[in-house]
Formats: C-alpha cells, sequence, structure tokens
C-alpha cells in the first residue's frame, strides 16, 4: 500500500513536471479508477449504490437516488479503457442492481440512471440483453411527456414545492440521450420526435440572451404558458448555476450529434462562446458563475467535467475551427487541473472515489466540496473522448 502510495505520487511530481502526453495521463487515470472502483465494490451492500463521502466515507444510495447509474456507467467506462474482466463483471452487477429503475418514470432522472448503466453496457458491448430496459425506460419517460408545454416534466408536484405546477430544470437536456438511443434501437419516430421538440421549448425558454441559463422554468400545464424562471441549486433565480450550465452546454452538442439538428449546434456553440470567456485560470468553474464570494467560494469539479467532456465533442462537431480549437484546448486546460493533485484523490482515500471538490446543493447545504459519483463518470467520459476512444 505505502509503495503504492510513494508510485501515485511520484507520477503525479513526474506529470507536473514534464508535461504528460495525454496517453499518459489516461493511463494513469485509469490505472487508478481500477483500483478505486473496485475496492469501491467491496463496500456495497446488494442495492446500494455509491452517492459521496462524509468525513472520507463511503455514503451509499439506493438505486431509485438520480445517481444511481453513474458508477455502473463508471465501471463500464473503465472496462472500455482497461478490458479488465472483473470489471466487467462489477458493471454486470451494478447495471442489473437497476432493473426496476427502468420500467417507471418517477421522474426525468429515468434517463440519467438508465442510460448511463444498460445505455453503456449496449454500447461498449454490443450485446442485445441491454436493449429492452433501455427501450422500456425511453417509453416511460415520454409518458411524462405534456404536448401542451412542448417538454417532459422533470420533478413530480409535491406538497413539499407547492409553487410549482411542471417544473423543468435544464439537466433534463441529459435526459434527452435516452430517447434518442431508444429511438435508434426501436424505430419509433415519436420517441426522436419528444426529444427534439422539447429541446427547442428548452432553447426558447430557459435561455437569456447572453446564453446562461436560468436553472427551472415552470410551466402551466393546461397551455405551455411560462409560469416562473428561478433556480433551485444556484446561488440566485438570475445567476449561472455552474453545473446547469454544462448541463445544457452537454445536452445540446449531444442532441446536434443525435439528430444533426443545426439549431442545437449553433445553441450548444453559443453556450461554449458564452462560458469559456468566464473561467477561471484553471478552468474549473466556481459552483455558480456569479457567486460574488469568487474566488473565495467553492469550485465544482462536476461542472468542470461534464464540461470537458463537451467540449472535446463539441470540438469535434463544430464547424467552426476558430471555437473548435478553443472548445479542444479549454477541455485539456480542466481535464489537465481535474487530474492533478489539487483535485485528483490519492488511491485509497475520498471513499475510492477518484474526484474531490465538487457541490451538490449549495442553497441546501448538501454535498458542498465533497466527491460526487457524477464528477467521477464525467471526468472518465471526457479522457476517453480525449484519447479518441468514445
Ligand atoms: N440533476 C441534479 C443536479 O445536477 O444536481
Amino acid at each position: 500500500m505505502r509503495f503504492r502510495c510513494i508510485t501515485f505520487i511520484a507520477a503525479l511530481i513526474l506529470a507536473a513536471s514534464c508535461g504528460e502526453s495525454d496517453e499518459s495521463m489516461c493511463t494513469r487515470v485509469f490505472n487508478l479508477a481500477l483500483t478505486q472502483y473496485k475496492a469501491m465494490d467491496t463496500l456495497l451492500g446488494e442495492s446500494e449504490l455509491p452517492r459521496t463521502t462524509e468525513n472520507d466515507s463511503l455514503i451509499t444510495s439506493k438505486p431509485s437516488w438520480w445517481c444511481a447509474g453513474f458508477y455502473p456507467g463508471s465501471l463500464w467506462y473503465i472496462y472500455l479503457q482497461t478490458g479488465d474482466t472483473e470489471v466487467k463483471a462489477l458493471a454486470e452487477k451494478n447495471t442489473h442492481k437497476l432493473y426496476q429503475e427502468t420500467q417507471k418514470a418517477r421522474s426525468h432522472d429515468i434517463g440519467f440512471v438508465t442510460n448511463c448503466s444498460y445505455g453503456n453496457a449496449w454500447r461498449i458491448t454490443g450485446d442485445t440483453c441491454w436493449r429492452k430496459p433501455v427501450i422500456d425506460a425511453a417509453r416511460a419517460l415520454c409518458s411524462r411527456f405534456n404536448p401542451a408545454v412542448g417538454a417532459t416534466m422533470s420533478w413530480n408536484t409535491s406538497p413539499k414545492r407547492p409553487q410549482w405546477k411542471y417544473p423543468v430544470i435544464i439537466d433534463n437536456m441529459m435526459n434527452l440521450e435516452l430517447l434518442m438511443e431508444a429511438h435508434k434501437l426501436c424505430g419509433t419516430d415519436s420517441l426522436r420526435e419528444i426529444a427534439i421538440t422539447h429541446a427547442r421549448t428548452t432553447a426558447k425558454n430557459h435561455f437569456r440572451p447572453d446564453f446562461t441559463c436560468w436553472h427551472v422554468v415552470d410551466y402551466d400545464p393546461d397551455n405551455g404558458s411560462v409560469r416562473m424562471k428561478c433556480t433551485h441549486q444556484g446561488y440566485s433565480d438570475d445567476s449561472a448555476w455552474a453545473r446547469g450550465q454544462s448541463w445544457g452546454l452537454y445536452g445540446y452538442t449531444m442532441m446536434y450529434r443525435e439528430s444533426g439538428e443545426p439549431e442545437f449546434l449553433k445553441q450548444a456553440e453559443s453556450i461554449a462562446g458564452a462560458l469559456i470567456p468566464r473561467l477561471p485560470e484553471d478552468g474549473i468553474p466556481y459552483w455558480d458563475y456569479d457567486d460574488p464570494a469568487a474566488p473565495s467560494t467553492y469550485r465544482d469539479a462536476s461542472a468542470g467535467a461534464i464540461m470537458a467532456s463537451a467540449l472535446l465533442e463539441l470540438s469535434r462537431l463544430s464547424t467552426d475551427t476558430v471555437l473548435a480549437d478553443l472548445c479542444q484546448k479549454t477541455a485539456r486546460r480542466q481535464l489537465k487541473t481535474l487530474c492533478s493533485a489539487d483535485y485528483l484523490a490519492p488511491e485509497g482515500s475520498n471513499g475510492h472515489f477518484l474526484l474531490r471538490h465538487s457541490v451538490g446543493n449549495m442553497p441546501g447545504g448538501s454535498e458542498v466540496d465533497v466527491p460526487l459519483t457524477y464528477a467521477d463518470y464525467y471526468l472518465l467520459e471526457a479522457l476517453l473522448r480525449l484519447s479518441g476512444k468514445l
């Protein structure tokens, strides 16, 4: 163990001093992931998935938590990079934990849960046994679509949030990937149409003239009119909550890749053009771009990792060569920071997560400056994109 720690620290020092290549950075981080994620599995009960840490100890979630798909998804990514058969078995086991979740859309999060687990299992192995839950979940998600609004509802109405009638959050752009994947699998056009309509409605109502976005838009379910634009996890209603901006960037980039509709490429390019100049030097956003306490406030590594993954994809898709180059350079800068000792945890620490310093819900006072399962997932995805494996 002591020897491994010394090796890891030596690798970090070497990386910092001699300008590590992309390939060696990927290898280094995936080797760490292989060890950390295998160790993490030994701490999980039959129906438990990793969520975050408290005092460096692992906190788990039930399969119904919105983040439950990211651990199996990360295991699939580690398998894709390493070909390790033990990790494949863990990916299978942890994916199966989520089967019930693919059958009923309690919220829009069925998209995150299913696409990261079953979706990656299908895309990475090509084994047809993984396809049906993807199609089932997409059909379940469509039951949340209201044509009067032109969007799927994110959260159910609840006495805890009496102010909203039909809340749609920017995060929901991410769930459209499930619909587009299922459309490819079963050919049902309505899945694609619902995804495209949702993306168009969101572009129209969530975005400000400067291409930052609100977190929540609440609609009147009877006629689709906008009732309210506000935040749930951001600094203020009119601020740019960092992870929300990353979800938007990723969502429109993905929707262009999947649909070929040029309006989505334009939207993604405009979002990237708005966010990149607002990043701090090392590329990792503060948890909210408009927190007046910056620089004396928290970074959100998850927002940085999601953004890096999206920017690499956008740099591949954009025909604007200047912007594509800027996206590529920014993503590299972000990954260099995330893969440095400032963010990447030493082996055996951090509840076996990779990244430190994410923020889940600052106004709610939960998950502040901690590891989060999705920060790791998007870091691994971005590294796979960097090395051309995705
Ligand atoms: N989807 C919830 C979040 O990004 O925190």
